[in-house]
């Protein structure tokens, strides 16, 4: 008998986990003395570069008297409110300037800040770093650093961009951060979402096995060839001239499925992430880096194409699941296509349950696992 089990079942209704780094804008939109404003996990922000082009996220709300700070001028090196005329770092978020002091009111200016957040640039996305809530006192909260830095794509030894190609494609869907994931994670959705005349239609639907194993904080599809009944697949194994092509798909809190695909010294890596924005809305962001198709100038272009496909397909579909979902229906996760859900539901509590407890992290999944489906 397959197991039932309902999602609200599994997790906290939709908790958006902070302590982590999240994507929060393409990096070529952000541009030198702009400032922009972005939602993370409903957190709103500012977010800039300085003079040198370097990124900065502070919290959108002056600690003053709450004045959006996005409103204020910025001079690539202080954000002046455009209320009172405060003035804040735009890295550390400590106060500069209150203008309205006299020369004989000793506030210590100094010892206020505005929210700052770890913002880094990487792999064309300007990422940024989540704490967990700060300690209340906020206005003079000194700013956190991020245990490590942003993630980064898996280029195989390559560090210099003109060894490869980048892109991105970004989308937002209308669901919770879970409904986002465990959609990126389906395998059964593919058939009936995924159609296309060059990729499959659902008449391939196939049984499949594939193994698993826990990796620290997620679990990855071991590596396998891939499915054979696709043109892309049968294409790069011409091109690459390669007997074997491996990929290997990673799952890791709190968003992060990374892909790389491996036909000899030619390699295709992504890494795609839902972002929660607000409770009842997530973003995915599709970063692509690959050595393939390098010099052929409509390379990246039928990538896009191809990528933008499906994350219209999916977006599409979350658009109309959202309507399903605004009455609360009764949910279910099937063994063994939803087992992967599964584990992110069982993997998010246990790494809230070791937060709590501040004991080691329980891994849901003891060892690997084999699992079939029909996709
Ligand atoms: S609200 Fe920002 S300076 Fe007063
Ligand atoms: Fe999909």
């Amino acid at each position: 008998m397959p197991e039932l089990d309902s999602p609200q079942r599994q997790a906290p209704d939709s908790l958006m986990l902070t302590g982590f780094w999240y994507r929060a804008l393409p990096a070529d939109r952000v541009h030198r003395n702009q400032l922009h404003e972005a939602v993370l996990l409903e957190i709103p922000l500012v977010v800039g570069r300085d003079r040198d082009g370097h990124p900065f996220a502070l919290r959108d709300a002056c600690p003053h008297r709450g004045m959006p700070l996005h409103c204020g001028r910025f001079d690539g090196e202080n954000l002046e409110c455009s209320y009172h005329g405060w003035q804040f770092d735009a890295h550390n978020g400590q106060c500069q300037l209150i203008p309205s002091l006299t020369a004989d009111q000793n506030l210590k200016v100094e010892r206020i800040y505005a929210g700052s957040y770890p913002c880094e640039e990487q792999d064309g996305f300007i990422w940024i770093y989540i704490p967990d809530p700060a300690p209340p006192g906020a206005g003079f909260t000194e700013p956190q650093e991020a245990p490590e830095p942003a993630p980064v794509i898996e280029k195989f030894g390559l560090s210099r961009e003109a060894r490869y190609k980048l892109a991105y494609l970004t989308a937002d869907m209308p669901v919770s951060i879970d409904h986002g994931i465990i959609g990126l994670m389906d395998p059964a959705h593919g058939p009936f979402v995924h159609q296309a005349w060059w990729w499959r239609s659902r008449h391939s639907i196939h049984e499949k096995t594939k193994n698993f194993e826990p990796i620290p904080n997620g679990f990855r599809m071991s590596a396998h060839t891939p499915s054979s009944n696709s043109a892309p697949y049968k294409l790069l194994r011409l091109y690459a001239n390669a007997d074997s092509i491996t990929t290997t798909i990673d799952f890791t809190l709190p968003n992060r499925r990374s892909e790389t695909i491996r036909a000899g010294k030619y390699w295709f890596s992504s890494l795609t992430t839902v972002t929660p924005i607000t409770r009842n809305q997530c973003r995915i962001d599709v970063v692509a880096a690959w050595n393939i198709f390098r010099w052929l100038p409509f390379g990246p272009a039928l990538l896009k194409f191809v990528f933008a496909k499906f994350v219209e397909q999916d977006r599409h579909t979350m658009e109309l699941q959202a309507e399903g979902l605004k009455h609360n229906p009764h949910l279910m996760l099937i063994d063994d296509a939803d087992r992967p859900a599964k584990w992110y539901f069982q993997l998010k509590a246990a790494h809230l349950e070791a937060k709590r407890t501040g004991s080691a992290m329980q891994h849901p999944m003891p060892g690997p696992v084999t699992l079939k489906w029909r996709s």
